[in-house]
């Protein structure tokens, strides 16, 4: 279950404006992946451009040996149908309860009978902690369970592939945690591929298996988690690390004076890599390798403290 996406050589601008160029990573089949990237450099571009929503430029995005790309729209229909995607703000219909807007996807797409469907969406509400609210429309209820509702939307499909965008912005930490930890059951239950845009360092920290990050019209790096959390490469160093010092600067990239100005300044040392979060059930993930594997494979000493159950959750300043 779950399957790959391979991404090669994709570019996309918008008139004369490059978002992004000659990304290429490959998604493998029931992992998930964490994108990040400051604000504007495409992480919703490219999600789209995934699901066929936007044509790139040129190169491919392929799924089952189907080009998402270049494939026919009835293709790329069919296709779509892997999908399961949870948009920013849960995207629910206002004017519809909770059940009906779980249900939309099924009566829209499926000849399922009604009674099917109750099943389903129940599973469903089940599934995201959601029972017993079906009756409310979106606008009573908490930004954390609309956004349990919209991941509930997302599945009732049985997706193979979902894509999340930011799924924890306007959540409270403890929000956060508790939603951190159903994706990670969900994949291990569901065994779907999942590619998640965030801003929440804790969670590109801890819950997936591979991160990316977008910076300045490409792809600056992407790997396994602790390549990126053991990574000394500037940019990815101090995005992973929420730090002020690096290139990175308030609106794009600092300028020449300002990089002059910081280089003798000395970096805090990286933090400890945090454990990945473990699904609840004590079933494990389908990827999943002992702590510290990938840093042993490749001869890399991890930052002091790394992979200690109890270590505090401090991601540096
Ligand atoms: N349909 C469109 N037409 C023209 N430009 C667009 C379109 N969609 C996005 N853009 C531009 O593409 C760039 C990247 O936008 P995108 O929404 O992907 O950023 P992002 O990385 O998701 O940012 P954030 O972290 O703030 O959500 C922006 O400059 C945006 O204005
Ligand atoms: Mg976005």
């Amino acid at each position: 279950m779950g399957v790959e996406i391979e991404i090669k050589d994709l570019t996309k601008s918008f008139g004369k404006q490059l978002i992004w160029g000659d990304v290429t990573l490959t998604i493998p089949a029931g992992e998930i992946c964490v994108m990040l990237g400051p604000s504007g450099t495409g992480k919703s571009v490219l999600l789209k451009t995934i699901i066929g929503l936007l044509k790139p430029d040129k190169g491919s995005v392929v799924i089952e040996g189907i080009d998402i790309a270049t494939c026919p729209e009835k293709e790329l229909y069919e296709i779509r149908k892997l999908f399961g995607v949870l948009f920013q703000d849960g995207a629910m219909f206002g004017s519809m309860n909770l059940y009906d807007n779980i249900a939309f996807p099924l009566r829209e797409h499926t000849k399922k009978s009604e009674s099917e469907i109750r099943e389903i969406v129940m599973e469903k509400l089940d599934l995201t902690g959601l029972i017993g609210t079906e009756d409310k429309l979106p606008g009573e209820i908490s930004g954390g369970m609309r956004k349990r509702a919209g991941l509930a939307r997302a599945l009732v499909l049985d997706p193979e592939i979902v894509l999340f965008d930011e799924p924890d912005s306007g959540l409270d930490p403890v929000r956060t945690s508790f939603l951190n930890q159903l994706i990670v059951d969900l994949n291990a239950q569901i065994d779907a591929t999942f590619l998640i845009v965030t801003h929440d360092i804790n969670t590109a920290r801890t819950v997936p298996d591979n991160i990316g990050l977008l910076y300045h019209k490409h792809l600056a790096m992407f790997g396994p988690r602790e390549m990126l959390l053991s990574s000394e490469e500037p940019v990815v160093r101090q995005f992973l690390n929420a730090q002020m010092v690096g290139p990175i600067g308030m609106s794009e990239e600092k300028d020449a004076d300002e990089l002059e100005s910081e280089k003798d300044m000395e970096l805090p040392p990286l933090p400890p890599i945090p454990p990945q979060i473990e699904p609840s059930s004590g079933v494990p993930r389908r990827s999943q390798r002992e702590p510290g594997v990938w840093c042993k494979e490749n001869g890399i000493t991890p930052p002091p403290g790394s992979f200690e159950e109890n270590m505090t959750m401090t991601t540096g300043s």
